[in-house]
């Protein structure tokens, strides 16, 4: 099988542990990028040398020039400001988009037919701002599939059973308004309605939303990135293997739940070509509701940054 490339743009936390774990999984041969010179060659030092542990032969470059994305079969930025304490993932949003429009014109030069995915914040609206600019870009967001993760291990934890049994999944926008599921939860094909009261329903959902903050408020300067990256991983794997696993991926939408012109997160099938289908849930009322509180932000940010 041929190798394939994989440029990171960004070797913070989330670029550097990604790289590590596609790496590990020998997922092709990595280039990381990083605007702090030398910074990205150190870590990339650092990952190759942990690979004979892995019994992986892919190597990991460090890159001082985003040409070196040149060909590349994937792309994925993490590139952009931390979230810090207090900061909310919007305060992110300009000082962000400038840095994302740079990379996404070299990923239209140099590799306009690679599977792109972003995980900078706010992603939904970078992913409908990378998109609405390149309409031909295949890209997704990471958006609501790190809290699906992270909704998956607090209902396994409340249960006392194996993080594999737990089927969940969280959707809408990455931010507050982020909508976990539980009506559609099962754990064993089971719904886990059945089994929690109404407190832990809400303590549950709290936790998933809080998920990133309480992260942030421990760390104080950064914010998590091993579960990101992790799941990052899995989705570039689901990518280049055409598993079509299912994950709640930042999408542009084209009519789904009646949404036009703008990203939002929903489960979408993830396979060679890109995402394969988008699926869409029959929603309670209360769920849809929610659901529109996540397209009105959007749709408001979205009219700003035309404004802007
Ligand atoms: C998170 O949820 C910071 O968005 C990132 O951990």
């Amino acid at each position: 099988m041929t190798v394939r490339k994989i440029f990171i743009a960004g070797a913070g936390n989330v670029g550097s542990a990604s790289a590590a774990f596609m790496a590990a999984k020998q997922l092709g041969d990595i280039y990381l990028y990083d605007i702090l010179e030398d910074f990205s060659i150190g870590q990339a030092m650092d990952i190759n040398q942990s690979l004979p542990y892995w019994n992986s032969d892919s190597r990991v470059t460090g890159c001082r020039s985003l040409d070196e994305m040149a060909g590349a079969d994937v792309v994925v930025i993490t590139a952009g400001g931390k979230r810090a304490e207090g900061m909310t993932r919007l305060d992110l949003l300009y000082q962000n988009l400038d840095i994302i429009y740079d990379i996404g014109e070299k990923v239209m030069a140099l590799a306009p037919k690679a599977f792109v995915h972003i995980t900078s914040n706010p992603v939904d609206v970078l992913t409908w701002a990378l998109k609405e600019r390149w309409p031909s870009m295949n890209i997704t967001g990471l958006g609501c599939a790190l809290d699906a993760m992270r909704f998956r291990f607090f209902l396994a934890e409340h249960l006392g059973v194996s993080r594999e049994a737990v089927n969940c999944t969280v959707i809408g926008t990455h931010d507050d308004n982020m909508l976990p599921l539980m009506e559609q939860a099962h754990v064993g094909g089971i719904p886990v309605k059945q089994q929690l009261d109404a407190r832990d329903v809400e303590r549950l959902i709290t936790l998933v939303k809080n998920g990133g903050g309480d992260i942030v408020r421990r760390l104080k300067t950064r914010s998590g990135f091993f579960a990101a990256a992790t799941k990052v991983t899995h989705i570039v794997e689901s990518h280049l293997y055409n598993r079509q696993h299912i994950f709640p991926v930042s999408v542009m939408v084209n009519g789904e739940y009646g949404y036009h012109d703008m990203a939002l997160s929903l489960p979408a099938s993830i396979g060679e070509r890109g995402v394969h289908e988008i699926f869409e849930f029959d929603l309670s009322e209360s769920e849809r509701r929610l659901l529109d509180v996540c397209a009105a932000s959007m749709k408001a940010v979205i009219a700003e940054i035309r404004g802007r």
